[in-house]
Formats: C-alpha cells, structure tokens, sequence
C-alpha cells in the first residue's frame, strides 16, 4: 500500500490481520511536514504500532521526532534517563544482572517482559511510546503487540457491557519497588515521587482520538477489579489476560539495529521474547503524556 503526503511516498506495509504496519519512504532524521505527520499518525491510530526499518537515529534525533507526535514526558517515572537526554531511557537487557534482577518480573533467567502496557500505574498513562533498537541480538528478542480494540470486540455483548461497569485498580510497586528502593525517587509530570500510589482506570476505556473502546487491564500492572470479591477478580483478569493475547490480535515483530517502533499505548499491550539467553540485547525509549482514561 502506498499514501501520498505531499509530494512524499510513504510506503505503508499491514504485518497482520489485526494490528502492525512497516512504514518505508521517510527520513525521520528531518524534520517532518504536518501533511507527512498526519499520514503516520492516521495509520499508527488504525495500526496500534508502526515500525520504520532503515532508520539511523540519535538520541537527539530520536527525541525530535517522538515529540512530532506528542509532549515526551520525563522518560520513565522510576528508570532513569541516559545522562545527555533524560527524556530517553535506555534498557540494556544484558548490562547488569543485579539491576534487571531488581525488576521483578523482568527476569533475568529468561530476559523478556511479560505482556503490559506501559505506565498504566499512573494517572495519565502514556499516549504512546517510540522505541530505538538500539542493540538487536542475532536471533530472538522479538517485541510481541496486541490490539486491545480488536480483543474486546472479540468479546461478547453481554461481557462488554458488564466490564463496561468495572473500575481496576493499576499498581507498579511489584514490579519497580526494587529499582524505585535503587534510584529513590522518581519524575513524573513535573513532580518528585518518592513512592508509586495505586491508581484506577476503568476496565474498558474509550480511545480519545478514535472514540472506539478498548480493553485496559494488563498483567504487568493491573493488580485487581474493584467492587469484586478476590477470587472473581483473579479469574476474571486471567480470562482478561488470556483472552487479550490471542494469536488473531497480535503481531511478533523481529527488529534490525536502527529501526524505529511507535506504539499506541492507550490501545496496545506488549510483550519482549525472552528467548535471547546471553545475547546483547539494547533499547532506548521516549514516552509522550498521556490523559486519563475514561
Ligand atoms: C518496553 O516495554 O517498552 C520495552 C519493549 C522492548 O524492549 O522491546
């Protein structure tokens, strides 16, 4: 598929059924002209994720374009950024056994992440995120995307409406008490954290540019359903986790050095292949604000 913007080509490649494009045709070392950024930004809302392969970005580079799309944020609420440019984190999967240890579920034996979406123990997660491959392992370390729109119109009325009704509550101490314990404070939205609150957002939000519902629990940060006894809500989020993944919502995405990957994080969970073992494996990341889902 080819969308003119201007007098541009972008080349523009669906990679499933249900979510992920490639975008080929644009330097994102220049700085983009509104009609080039309209076009992205329309196949990343109906994409969930788009991948740019071929790219050669600096950190500075990075952090312009991210902030086409959007405010970038402080970069992490606990994970610091990387010294020049605080507004980038950087995850060296590899560097430092102790530190991912510290992570909780980023687990050192296997190195991947389990399915989230990111920031959701905030009260404004992200609107999006755009991460640099900045060191890519010969095989393995895939990133894994689902498309939250598509697992709940997978779903029945009579369940839709009822999780409609549902407010969770979103909570990052199990997976960053450790590094918070490190760092000792955090940055977000201009204010000092000196610990991470539980937060609630409802159990399916309404996508602020798209106006479609989507699901918004993840098992990375969402700890339990409000207004339910704890055995419901343990079996309700699990049937939630499993039924949000399946294989017709998601796309496996294999990265080269370089390439850019923009995800809409109001729409999308994600996952890291853990199955890269000892080799090198390097992200960084911008993060533009978000609001609250509702
Ligand atoms: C992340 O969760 O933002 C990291 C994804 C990745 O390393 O592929």
């Amino acid at each position: 598929m080819t969308l003119l913007a201007n007098d541009l080509k972008l080349d523009v490649t669906p990679l499933s059924g249900a979510i992920g494009a490639e975008i080929r045709g644009v330097d994102l070392r220049d700085p983009l002209d509104d009609a080039t950024i309209r076009a992205i930004r329309d196949v990343w809302l109906d994409r969930k994720v788009v991948f740019f392969p071929g790219q050669d970005l600096d950190p500075d580079q990075h952090l312009r374009f991210a902030a086409q799309f959007g405010e970038p944020t402080e970069g992490h609420p606990v994970i610091p950024g990387i010294d020049s440019h605080p507004e980038v984190f950087e995850i060296d999967y590899t560097a430092s056994r102790e530190l991912y240890a510290s992570y909780g579920d980023i687990s050192t034996r296997y190195r991947g992440i389990h399915w989230h979406t990111d920031v959701t123990f905030v009260a404004r997660p992200p609107m999006g995120s755009i991460l640099r491959a900045v060191v890519v392992p010969p095989s393995g370390g895939d990133t894994l995307f689902s498309n939250q729109q598509a697992a709940f119109e997978g779903l029945s009325p009579a369940l839709q409406a009822f999780l409609s009704t549902l407010t969770a509550v979103h909570d990052g101490q199990a997976q960053f008490k450790g590094v918070f314990d490190r760092v000792g404070e955090g940055k977000w939205e201009g204010a000092t954290l000196s610990k991470l609150e539980p937060v609630e957002h409802p159990v399916v939000r309404t996508h602020p540019e798209t106006g479609a519902k989507v699901l918004f629990v993840n098992p990375g940060f969402t700890s339990h359903i409000k207004g339910l006894e704890r055995p419901e809500s343990d079996a309700l989020l699990a049937f939630l986790y499993e039924h949000s993944v399946q294989p017709e919502y998601t796309v496996r995405y294999h990265w080269q050095q370089g390439t850019i990957g923009f995800w809409d994080n109001r729409a999308t969970q994600h996952a890291v292949a853990g199955d890269f073992g000892e080799q090198h494996r390097v992200i960084q990341r911008v993060t533009l604000r978000g609001d609250a889902p509702v």
